[in-house]
């Protein structure tokens, strides 16, 4: 199985992405962790190149091609193997990020990402993609709380509105891969939110 996490800013994914992790050892999965952009060598240099605010005056196009050079590495060297295997793949982000970051904040047209997503990921799409999703001033507030800002974080609110906007609207096309949790309530509503979600996909 090939499951995703996504979300905003500030959102709690890292802790969330240990609780899940747990969950599905516990359920007697076989688990792969990894993260894009990143999850192997050559994509990990790639989102140094891709987070470095000195990058400022990439094209959007470039940072479009550099998301999914990293994803198809990651593809074939990772998430393809893995799930051949038998085993339960856990990402931090994948292609609805793309869509959200790419697409909704810069405005790329959603159909150029479509056609890339087909060409590097054929068929590929995850199984269940869990969106934690809070307001962007309170994701903004507590992200501006860590260490100094990479690339993206240094875009303003509106960009970030636009990002939410775009996973909340993809969640709502696609309900059957899309289980929205509130990042909002307190950790251990929203862990208590996840478990539900993971029992009802995995016990029901
Ligand atoms: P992270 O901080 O969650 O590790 O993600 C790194 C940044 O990369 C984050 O600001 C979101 C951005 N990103 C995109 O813009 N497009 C993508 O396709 C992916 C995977 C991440």
């Amino acid at each position: 199985m090939f499951i995703t996490v996504e979300g905003g800013e500030g959102v709690g994914k890292s802790t969330n992405l240990a609780f899940i992790r747990q969950y599905l050892q516990e359920n007697g999965h076989s688990v792969v962790d990894t993260r894009e952009p990143g999850g192997t060598p050559l994509g990990e240099q790639i989102r140094e190149i891709l987070l470095d605010h000195r990058q400022n005056a990439m094209a959007v196009d470039t940072e479009l091609l550099l998301m999914f050079a990293a994803r198809a590495q990651h593809i074939a060297q990772v998430i393809k193997p893995a799930l051949a295997e038998g085993k339960t793949v856990l990402c931090d982000r994948f292609t609805d990020a793309t869509y959200a970051y790419q697409g909704g904040g810069r405005g790329v047209d959603m159909e150029r990402i479509a056609a890339l997503e087909e060409w590097v990921q054929g068929g590929l799409r995850p199984d269940l993609t869990l969106l934690l999703d809070l307001p962007v001033d309170v994701g903004l507030a507590r992200a501006g709380q860590r260490s100094a800002p990479d690339r993206f974080e240094r875009e303003a609110q509106e960009f970030f509105l636009r990002v939410r906007q775009a996973y909340l609207e993809q969640a709502r096309r696609e309900p059957r891969r899309y289980r929205v949790i509130d990042a909002a309530q307190p950790l251990e509503a929203v862990q208590g939110q996840l478990r539900q979600v993971l029992d009802g996909v995995f016990h029901a």
